[in-house]
């Protein structure tokens, strides 16, 4: 009985050593490539410029490339080698840009641009890495044309309210003005009086 225990402790030592090393290995493998999306889920309003924000990391030159997957089939966006060379595509020429930690810029939307982007980091003589990015694109609608109706209906209630208390006020400030020099009138004459007295 003893002995059968003992190896058993041993053999389970053995196995948490060599999980550990894995993983150490793991963590160390030297060449690996590793993409970060922040940000997998982006609404855009059209027109609007959106960033298709990602952080890769490897150790050698890393070829990046952007494909765009809606209902109307998957195109290729741009490639580029950093420090090597940019290939956008025609379609894509004038709203593109390059960032060197593999995000693009894509500029003025349309309904269009809606849909899947997939980006794949290739390693030169390594493994890939991949992300996806899903874009919804919006219409400028009725809701927002509604609630900018709204704003002004109750900027004009705000300012008629203004005007109404700034009248009242311009009028209360002429009785005002109208019961001081009464009074200011009434005081002279008593001033007057007064020096009159003491001469
Ligand atoms: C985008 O809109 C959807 C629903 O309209 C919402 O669930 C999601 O959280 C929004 N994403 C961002 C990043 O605002
Ligand atoms: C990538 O670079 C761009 C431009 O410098 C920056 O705006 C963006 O935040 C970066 N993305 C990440 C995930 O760091
Ligand atoms: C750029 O892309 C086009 C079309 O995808 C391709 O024919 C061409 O060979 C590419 N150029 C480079 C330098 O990769």
């Amino acid at each position: 009985m003893r002995p059968l225990r003992g190896s058993r402790g041993r053999s389970v030592v053995v196995g948490t050593v060599t999980l550990c090393l894995a993983a150490g290995w793991a963590l160390q493998t030297p060449g690996g490539v590793s993409l970060v999306v922040p940000q997998p889920n982006i609404n855009a309003t059209v027109a609007q410029n959106i960033l298709l924000s990602v952080e890769y990391s490897c150790q050698g030159v890393a070829t990046i490339e952007w494909k765009h997957v809606s209902s109307w089939g998957t195109t290729s966006i741009v490639e580029w080698r950093s420090g090597n060379y940019v290939n956008i595509s025609t379609v894509y020429k004038d709203r593109v840009t390059t960032f060197e930690n593999g995000s693009i810029q894509l500029r003025n939307v349309g309904m269009r641009d809606a849909g899947y982007y997939f980006v794949t980091v290739m390693e030169e003589h390594g493994t890939n890495a991949y992300g996806t990015i899903i874009v919804n694109v919006y219409e400028i609608i009725y809701e927002d044309l509604h609630f900018v109706a709204v704003l002004f209906a109750f900027l004009a209630a705000v300012s008629a309210i203004l005007i109404c208390f700034m009248w009242l006020c311009n009028k209360s400030l002429h009785l005002f003005q109208k019961k001081t020099t009464h009074k200011l009138t009434a005081s002279t004459t008593e001033e007057i009086e007064l020096e009159t007295i003491e001469c």
